[in-house]
């Protein structure tokens, strides 16, 4: 994968969100409970009335159950604010590994990945049904297992994956023409293509057909150019 694009598009693009202003741990923590399940947009809001509310995970801990639910209202899925709740009263340090966060009530192995990836630069992948979406599409085949998270920084690298699924590579419509990683266009692949494969180099004239073409687990689409001989 053409990794530094992706994170050069990530930095330009990224919308800014009030968790990714710091990589404090209970704020990184904070936010991806609240993303499971739920909308980035939808989150904002109450995220910023919580950490106005409980700004550290011991003012979490001294508030009570019925004050904790009522921050959370209109979020649904209450067992993650009363799992919050519950994990701030018995944290004793903070955990760091993405192994250590899985023990933390209401983290599943996404929500750790991202936690240890995003506060403490763990290069754990995070994976789940859009960012195996996003690899599928990308390498042309399913890819049911996360590819190891590249160096560099572990966190930036797997938001970039998940706002490339929820902005660009969308589950349907997706936008390919503004994809950072699609290829080159169709025209410079064509020209590129065929001097590979043959030597010659060509002119590349009018889209002749568009051949829809299944495999087993995904399909493609065919373009077919009428080209020009210019040498070779
Ligand atoms: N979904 C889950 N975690 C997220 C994050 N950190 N940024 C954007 N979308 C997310």
């Amino acid at each position: 994968m053409r990794t530094a694009r992706l994170r050069a598009w990530f930095r330009r693009a990224a919308r800014d969100l009030p968790w990714r202003r710091t990589k404090h741990p209970y704020a990184i923590w904070v936010s991806e409970v609240m993303l499971q399940q739920t909308q980035v947009a939808t989150v904002v809001p109450y995220y910023e009335r919580w950490m106005k509310r409980f700004p550290t995970v011991r003012a979490l801990a001294r508030a009570s159950l019925d004050e904790v639910l009522k921050v959370w209202e209109g979020l649904g899925y209450y067992a993650r604010a009363r799992n919050l709740h519950r994990a701030a009263r018995g944290m004793r340090r903070w955990p760091r590994t993405a192994a250590e966060w899985r023990r933390v009530p209401g983290v599943g192995a996404y929500t750790a990945a991202a936690i240890a990836s995003i506060a403490y630069g763990e290069r754990a992948a995070v994976f789940d049904g859009n960012v195996r979406r996003v690899l599928s599409r990308l390498e042309g085949r399913d890819v049911a297992a996360p590819p190891p998270v590249p160096r560099g920084d572990p966190g930036e690298f797997n938001q970039a994956l998940m706002e490339l699924g929820q902005r660009i590579c969308t589950p349907r419509a997706p936008r390919c023409g503004e994809c950072p990683l699609a290829g080159e266009s169709f025209e410079a692949c064509v020209r590129r293509e065929v001097e590979e494969e043959t030597g010659f180099r060509v002119a590349v004239g009018p889209l002749l057909a568009v051949v829809p073409h299944r495999y087993s687990h995904f399909s493609v689409e065919l373009h077919a150019y009428h080209c020009f001989w210019r040498g070779g």
